[in-house]
């Protein structure tokens, strides 16, 4: 008899499996950080050269609720949100490149910083515009609420990733910077979700373009907001587990959400963002 059959398939074995999730896990930090690249060169060739330009009325064309004459707080925060969009995207995207983390500490530090202080101010001017602009905000109180609770989430996850990292508790921080980082993606993948389900059905299908409301997006508000802090929970269950089919099914869900965030960022670059610009 051979160890092949004492041990089972290579297929089934324990390190195959962890290789497999390990490997779901690259390709799908590779889709995010094409998705999110993109994302953040919109930001910068649209809103920073508005603001560079002094155009900002030029944001309304995007944002309803964009410039708004003679609310010189509300400007401002609107102004400081979407620069700080580019920082909170480019700056959660180099802290997750694991070369950076090993070979340039003082890096990963120093943007780590930034990108906690860029994650409280970011969540508390977005907030401070669903509050103070409300009425023209596009969508409805099911949406202002569900992004409202993304900020909260948001907050806490950043003051504990940064209390962790002070303490030197690195697994808690590790923990809080992944929940963090999924938290601050949240209206990135709101985006991609949208345009990936328009890209399936090629129309408004389960939601009101005009009202902006519907099943669809309720269920999308949920699953990008809230969701993904119990999708790496399962994620990190399985990475722990010596189950094989726990961590080929992680896998597989990891690939499948990978597939369809490649579906939406090609839908958001093509059909939202680089019109735009
Ligand atoms: C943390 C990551 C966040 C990023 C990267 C981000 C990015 C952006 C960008 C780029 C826009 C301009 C619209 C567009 O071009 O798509 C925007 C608008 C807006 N954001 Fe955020 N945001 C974030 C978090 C939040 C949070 C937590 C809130 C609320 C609590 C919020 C509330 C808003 C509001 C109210 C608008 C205006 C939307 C409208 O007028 O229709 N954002 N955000």
């Amino acid at each position: 008899m051979t160890t092949q059959t004492l041990s089972g398939p290579w297929w089934l074995s324990d390190s195959f499996a962890k290789k497999a999730l390990n490997g779901s896990a690259k390709f799908w930090f590779a889709t995010v950080l094409v998705g999110q690249a993109i994302f953040s060169y919109y930001i910068v060739m649209f809103y920073y050269l508005a603001t560079a330009n002094q155009d900002i009325e030029r944001f309304n064309e995007i944002m309803p609720g964009g410039y708004i004459q003679g609310d010189f707080w509300g400007n401002i925060a609107v102004v400081a949100h979407v620069l700080l969009a580019a920082v909170i995207t480019v700056g959660g995207l180099i802290q997750l490149i694991p070369i950076i983390r090993s070979k340039w500490p003082a890096i990963h530090r120093w943007n780590g910083r930034l990108y906690v202080m860029t994650a409280l101010v970011i969540s508390l001017t977005g907030m401070f515009m669903v509050i103070t602009r409300y009425d023209k905000i596009v969508g409805t109180l099911i949406g202002h609420t569900a992004v409202m609770i993304n900020g909260f989430i948001i907050v806490v996850c950043a003051v504990k990733a940064f209390k962790y990292a002070r303490m030197r508790k690195f697994a808690l921080h590790r923990i809080w910077a992944l929940r963090l980082f999924l938290a601050a993606s949240g209206v990135w993948m709101f985006r991609v979700g949208m345009m990936a389900w328009l890209s399936i059905h090629g129309k408004p299908v389960g939601f009101d373009p005009v009202s902006f409301s519907g099943p669809f997006l309720t269920a999308l508000y949920v699953t990008v907001y809230i969701l993904p802090l119990f999708f790496l929970e399962i994620y990190l269950r399985s990475q722990r587990s010596r189950s094989v089919p726990k961590q080929f099914l992680t896998a597989t869900m990891v690939i499948l959400i990978s597939f369809i965030i490649i579906l939406g960022v090609f839908g958001a670059a093509m059909g939202m963002w680089l019109p735009r610009i």
